[in-house]
């Protein structure tokens, strides 16, 4: 079972049903054998209407000092205007992604029995710090008849490599080794030009690796009729975005879909997340489903090397076949708990 080193964790349960996701993932952590010391962060909708701030500079510096950061969801309850839209999301979750280099977000979806890509396994490499997100552009002549809105792409050649290298790494790993870009080289002719000369130079580094390439539109069809071809996409930050909640509907619901925020040359903390939001309205009714989450775990014990208790806590939640909806966050925690 576990090992004697311990891990120093910093969780962030954030907004909504974020807390109650986050505990359960430690619970299932704990019974897998791995000791983690974790220390809680109150970051989020209620820290930044008490405070008026979202992640100072000192709390960002602690935590790029963990060995793994665990966050629930944030954001602000729908309708709830004291929050300006994107402020929490911007504020907390960008500022670590860019503030503490963490360049790839990796999404792996196994397709639950039922869903459209069910028995697909394949996975998500999303570029994490580049593309619209890094904030190049701006606006002049705001509210004029002649206003001008600029909204840029960073594609750079040490982000794009390094991303599609972590790719490559992955897809090697994999039983049947096989990448597929997904971008709009026919109509995004830089960046495209960049990641597809970029792709073809790290191939030559993977040689068991099968390399395709498909349009971002076609990808979203195949996904849908044909998931079962990709192995690892990989791809910019915003079409990585969007794929990844195709994905995750297609894998059975966002309700199963974990991510991986990995800074691969731990120069920071890594951060794992559910990619579902704060689900306010479900908030402390105790139905909020832990899956994800607690799939984000296995993922954050597998950076930390407990190769063994990832891959116990991943096939725990793979096989779940108890209706989540009935079983309750308590439930399904106890259930995943007796599997290990
Ligand atoms: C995600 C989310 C974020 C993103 C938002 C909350 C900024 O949608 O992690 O996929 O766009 O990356
Ligand atoms: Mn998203």
């Amino acid at each position: 079972m576990g090992t004697s080193q311990s891990y120093r964790v910093a969780v962030i349960g954030g907004d909504g049903i974020g807390p109650e996701v986050t505990a359960a993932a430690l619970a299932v952590v704990a019974a897998a054998g791995v000791s983690l010391v974790t220390t809680s962060y109150e970051l989020g909708a209620a820290r930044y209407l008490r405070d008026g701030f979202v992640l100072d500079e000192a709390t960002l510096e602690q935590l790029r000092g963990y060995d793994a950061i665990l966050l629930g969801a944030v954001g602000p309850a729908i309708g709830d205007t004291r929050i300006p839209g994107g402020l929490l999301e911007r504020g907390l979750l960008l500022r670590l992604r860019f503030g503490l280099d963490l360049y790839v977000n990796y999404r792996p979806f196994h397709g639950v029995a039922g869903s459209l890509a069910a028995g697909c396994d394949f996975a998500i490499v999303r570029e994490n710090t580049e593309g619209p997100y890094a904030g190049e552009g701006g606006t002049l002549r705001r509210g004029t008849s002649h206003e001008i809105a600029t909204q840029g792409s960073v594609n750079t050649r040490f982000g794009v490599e390094r991303c599609v290298r972590y790719a490559f790494e992955r897809a090697a790993g994999l039983e049947r080794p096989r990448l597929t870009l997904v971008h709009k080289t026919n109509v995004l002719t830089f960046a495209g030009d960049l990641w597809s000369r970029v792709v073809a130079e790290v191939a030559g580094e993977f040689p068991t690796v099968a390399v395709d390439y498909n349009h971002v539109d076609a990808a979203c069809i195949y996904l849908v009729e044909d998931p079962a071809r990709y192995g690892v996409i990989v791809t910019d930050n915003l079409f990585g975005d969007i794929l990844s909640d195709l994905a995750g509907s297609v894998s059975g619901g966002i309700g199963y879909a974990a991510s991986a925020n990995l800074n691969p040359a731990r120069t920071g903390a890594s951060l794992f997340e559910p990619v579902h939001g704060a689900a306010h309205d479900i908030a402390g009714t105790g139905r909020a489903n832990p899956l994800a989450a607690v799939s984000s775990a296995a993922l954050m014990l597998e950076h930390l090397g407990e190769a063994g208790a990832a891959r116990r806590v991943a096939r725990a939640v793979q096989d779940f076949d108890v209706d989540v909806a009935s079983l309750g966050t308590q439930g399904v925690t106890d259930r995943l708990i007796e599997r290990l």
